[in-house]
């Protein structure tokens, strides 16, 4: 039973995935190294340093360590200084609105975000107190896919990961979601987010235990259908293996026709 949410901070709460890709492609273009949106998508959930390390790798570029901080530095400067005109207006459609009807309806609340910015931006678009916990980049070090951001943001919430619900826009946040062993909502498109339980465009107009039932039952499907399949492979491989041991036993009951008699 789901008793809490999860969620993503840039691309779920608020529309801060354009200034990360501004910033992205400010410093990809100094370093002569060809970045777009397609680029972009993989950079979704990935935290700053695997980024960088990435946008280098297309460029067929190496730097020194000194050169990756300084690099990562002024990413990250460009990056503030776009997102320091954020208001709660920038509080994406549907977010501020899900978050309080979540915690009405009792749901616990974590914040499981790979940025190292997460919690000033949270406080500047003004909906950090609707937080019951937060974990961010400064909290853990491996990057999404990895599961750990959410698994500590379920021991926060002193919740099992099967009881947790993560709202993602990324392929890898839902993929570590799924690690995790939790539900998993992607915002975006089906054809970015295949692997998640459900996708919306966003969270406008849902209700939370609505959402919650339709995406358990959908899992119920999924486990149903794979423990079907689990069975129909156990069937044919006994099937199978039957076979072989009546052939195997014909074969010895067979007089061998070459052998002089
Ligand atoms: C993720 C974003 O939430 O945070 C990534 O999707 C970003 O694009 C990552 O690189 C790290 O963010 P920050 O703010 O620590 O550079
Ligand atoms: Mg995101």
């Amino acid at each position: 039973m789901i008793r809490g949410f999860l969620f993503d901070l840039d691309g779920v709460l608020v529309d801060t995935a354009k200034f990360h890709f501004l910033a992205w492609q400010r410093m990809a273009g100094e370093l002569g190294i060809a970045f777009g949106h397609d680029e972009n998508e993989q950079l979704k959930g990935v935290s700053r340093r695997a980024s960088l390390e990435k946008i280098l790798a297309w460029g067929g570029q190496t730097l020194p360590e000194p050169e990756m901080e300084r690099w990562m530095a002024t990413k990250n400067a460009w990056y503030l200084e776009y997102v320091a005109s954020m208001t709660s207006a920038d509080v994406l459609p549907g977010a501020a609105e899900f978050l309080r009807s979540a915690r009405e309806a009792g749901y616990r609340i974590a914040l499981g975000s790979a940025s190292k910015n997460a919690l000033p931006i949270l406080e500047l678009v003004g909906i950090l107190n609707l937080f019951d916990a937060t974990v961010d980049g400064n909290d853990v070090t491996a990057s999404k896919p990895d599961p750990s951001v959410f698994l500590e943001g379920a021991r926060k919430l002193n919740l099992q990961p099967h009881e947790c619900l993560v709202v993602e826009d990324a392929a890898a946040g839902i993929e570590a979601a799924l690690r995790a062993g939790m539900l998993a909502l992607g915002l975006g498109t089906p054809e970015a987010l295949p692997q998640a339980h459900r996708v919306l465009p966003d969270l406008q107009g849902q209700d939370p235990r609505s959402l919650v039932a339709d995406l358990e039952a959908r899992a119920a499907a999924i486990a149903h259908a794979g423990a079907e399949g689990a069975a129909a492979e156990r069937l044919a491989a006994s099937a199978h293996a039957a076979a072989a041991t009546h052939s195997a036993t014909e074969d010895a009951a067979t007089p061998n026709t070459h052998l002089p008699s």
